[in-house]
């Protein structure tokens, strides 16, 4: 069972780690293929290195570019991969233009396709995330959902067969690297920051930073909550997010505004902040895992576990209602559990796709 693991983005690097590694442990016959969706080495390559990754056998070098032109290049160019090395599953992760475009070539070859993180849903067809999800959850032979809300969604779309609630690899790549990062960071030191005496911030998603109003009401939000809780606020921002705050002339007070941290100096960091403001999904995870309370700058979520377990609290981006929430999240008790898996979702996932059945095959 040959497998072929596409990745693009940052998020999709951390959580399709646990799978590689699996692979590796159970010496099952795989490749990587990277699409280059991201590409600056603190958005890619700095998790290869960190992780251990292996290197990847095929790069298509996308780049970065619009919706249509950055999925039409990756289909084309995953479709010509998958031609010329054919393996028998194709496993992707999340809902990024990698993710939909990957999942479409090998729909239209007949190569099996396998999605990690099926079935999250926001319900806001705005999101270009959400069209994605969908078209590969619809496409897709096998679904591990990482929660049974998320199956719950697949079912409501018709979709049963071929599911399995795995849990999330976020928590695998947690686990596996919690301890590593709280040796080998240092950066809590170096910005001269104590456990506990800072919010870590971090925003990138197109409806939120490509509006300036959104924006503006994010940064307000920053420097109100910086300035009112007398807490440090530190802000690793995406690379769009910086083009964003270089073009509307924004620079936040009394906020680090720092480059992107590779995922060692990101956990350590989220580990030990005493609250996170974000509007990423992967973040929302990781707080809700490690204990951490959250405001999240958005209207919806496709992560509502961590709402209802208490981790996490919808905040849009009105400054105003931004710092109730963090009020409110500073003063509740973290004492959730966590909702997304035990931490061996990589090995659940992987077994899976060695039986190899399929939604699509005969009963
Ligand atoms: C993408 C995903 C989003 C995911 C995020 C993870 C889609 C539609 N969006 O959003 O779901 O949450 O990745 O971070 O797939 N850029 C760089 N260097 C890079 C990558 C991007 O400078 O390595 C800049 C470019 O100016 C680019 C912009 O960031 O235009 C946006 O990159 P893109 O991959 O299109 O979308 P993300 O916002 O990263
Ligand atoms: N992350 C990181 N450095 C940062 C910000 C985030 O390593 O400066 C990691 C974080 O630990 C999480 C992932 O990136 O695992 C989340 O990715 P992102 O927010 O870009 O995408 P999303 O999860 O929203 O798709």
């Amino acid at each position: 069972m040959k497998t072929a693991i596409v990745l693009g983005t940052r998020p999709e690097i951390i959580k399709m780690s646990p799978i590689i590694r699996e692979c590796e442990r159970k010496r099952l016959p795989y490749y990587i293929l990277h699409t280059g969706q991201h590409y600056s080495y603190e958005m890619d390559k700095v998790f290869f290195e960190e992780l251990s990754l292996p290197t990847v056998k095929y790069n298509l070098d996308v780049g970065s570019g619009s919706h249509a032109q950055q999925t039409s290049k990756i289909l084309a160019g995953v479709e010509n991969v998958l031609s010329a090395d054919r393996p028998d599953i194709v496993l992707v992760q999340g809902d990024t233009n990698t993710v939909m475009a990957a999942s479409l070539a090998a729909s239209k070859l007949g190569v099996r396709i396998g999605h990690v993180e099926a079935g999250l849903r926001s319900y806001d067809r705005t999101m270009p995330e959400e069209v994605n999800r969908v078209v590969a959850d619809h496409i897709s032979d096998m679904l591990f959902a990482p929660t049974e809300d998320a199956r719950k969604n697949l079912a409501k779309e018709g979709i049963e067969r071929g599911v399995t609630v795995t849990g999330n690899t976020v928590v695998d790549a947690v686990n596996e690297n919690r301890r590593i990062a709280e040796e080998r960071s240092k950066l809590m030191e170096n910005l001269g920051l104590k456990a506990k005496d800072y919010i870590l911030v971090t925003a990138h998603r197109h409806e939120n930073v490509d509006s300036p109003s959104r924006l503006k009401g994010m940064v307000e939000a920053m420097e109100a909550v910086g300035r009112e809780t007398g807490l440090s606020v530190i802000f690793p921002a995406h690379p769009r997010t910086q083009n964003r705050l270089k073009e509307s002339g924004l620079s936040p007070r009394n906020v680090s505004v720092v480059q992107p941290f590779g995922y060692m100096d990101f956990l350590r960091m989220e580990s030990h902040a005493r609250l996170v403001m974000t509007d990423s999904g992967g973040v929302q995870e990781e707080a809700c895992i490690l204990g951490v309370p959250c405001v999240t700058m958005r209207e919806n979520t496709e992560r509502p576990e961590t709402v209802a377990v208490g981790a996490n609290m919808l905040a849009g981006t009105d400054p105003e209602r931004i710092q109730v929430a963090v009020w409110a999240m500073l003063n509740r008790k973290a004492s959730w559990s966590n909702p997304f898996g035990d931490g061996r979702s990589a090995s659940r996932i992987m077994d899976l796709v060695e039986k190899g059945r399929g939604r699509f095959d005969a009963q």
